[in-house]
């Protein structure tokens, strides 16, 4: 199907506008890849994309989204090959007419919180809004997950589906290539939940990528350390649904130390998970990738959340944001 031509009635000046969601992955990262189950959580803070044609070919942007220093610069290419991946899977011919792309919304481009999979999603809504594609969320989520696959070459999936539908999701990737399985989770009330960055950008592709030529060297070693977060994650689901915060924070804790097994948390993130223990969470751990980006913390209500989060600012976390999941 070739979307990319324009009757004359078009060639005025149109926009077409989408967004996505940011998420925090609260059990699971890197373990998702293989096929375990997690569970993330999307957050109020998204991204918006506008996209305007243009009379010259290509695709030209203007990136306006908030950020942590350095971040766009050291993800460009990788953004650049996003969105080229997502163009393609819609289907759009710019080799006559272009299209202007903006980004722009509240969500702080950070490791960890799914400032890509929010940027894939939002500009698949848009172009799926200026050349009525017709796509559904599913497909939506398709688009986006190629668009995931320019910023680390075999993603799960979790982050563009978290950032797609939002809510609590329960994903699990099938390793066959088929579609991963997915529920929306919904809990009782909200739970408040403090999250803080590092100020660090960390590269998914290289922690990933680390990760499996460690599990390839040494199979038994990360069979243990899964095998024992598989048992785990099925717990936090049930304390989830149960809002047993204590036991969901617990685990949280541990999950922490699993990660710190597979090297994937750095001196940064541990300090900034001990602070917060420090000051009443009832569990914190990193979240998506590691080595820098972000951690979370659980809090048993709003006012505890707060005083971790200046708790977290006093100690050196370079943003925090205070954000609630669940309903
Ligand atoms: C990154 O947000 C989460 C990882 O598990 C990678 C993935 O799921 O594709 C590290």
């Amino acid at each position: 199907m070739n979307y990319g031509a324009f009757t004359p009635e078009e060639e005025c000046v149109r926009m077409g506008v989408g967004s996505g969601k940011g998420k925090t992955i609260l059990f699971g990262e890197h373990f998702v890849v293989y096929g375990y189950p997690a569970l993330a959580a999307g957050i109020a803070a998204e991204t918006v994309a506008t996209v305007t044609r243009k009379d010259t070919p290509g695709w030209s942007l203007d990136d306006r989204r908030p950020e942590m220093p350095g971040y766009k610069v050291e993800k460009a290419e990788e953004q650049r090959v996003s969105i080229e991946n997502v163009i393609k899977f819609c289907g759009i011919d710019l080799s006559k007419q272009g299209i202007h792309i903006e980004f722009g919304g509240d969500l702080v481009c950070a490791s960890g919180i799914g400032a890509s999979a929010a940027s894939c999603v939002a500009l698949a809504r848009a172009l799926n809004d200026e050349f009525n594609l017709g796509f559904d969320d599913e497909k939506i989520n398709e688009a986006a997950y190629e668009g995931e696959k320019g910023y680390h070459g075999t993603p799960s999936g979790i982050d563009n589906t978290a950032s797609t539908f939002g809510g609590l999701v329960w994903y699990v990737r099938s390793l066959d290539g088929g579609p991963p399985t997915f529920e929306k989770l919904k809990l009782s009330r909200a739970v408040d939940l403090v999250i803080a960055s590092t100020g660090l950008t960390a590269s998914t592709r290289v922690v990933v990528g680390d990760v499996r030529a460690k599990k390839e060297r040494d199979p038994n070693w990360f069979d243990k350390i899964a095998s024992e977060y598989d048992g785990l994650v099925k717990q936090a689901r049930e304390a989830l649904l149960g809002l047993d915060l204590y036991r969901v924070g617990e685990l949280m804790d541990r999950n922490h130390v699993l990660l710190q097994e597979l090297t994937v948390s750095c001196d940064e993130l541990d300090s900034l998970v001990s602070i917060a223990r420090e000051n009443g969470a009832l569990g914190a751990k990193l979240t998506g990738t590691g080595r820098g980006g972000n951690m979370i913390a659980l809090a048993s209500d709003r006012a505890s959340a707060e005083k971790i989060g200046a708790a977290l600012e006093r100690g050196g976390a370079a943003a925090v944001w205070i954000t609630s999941f669940g309903l």
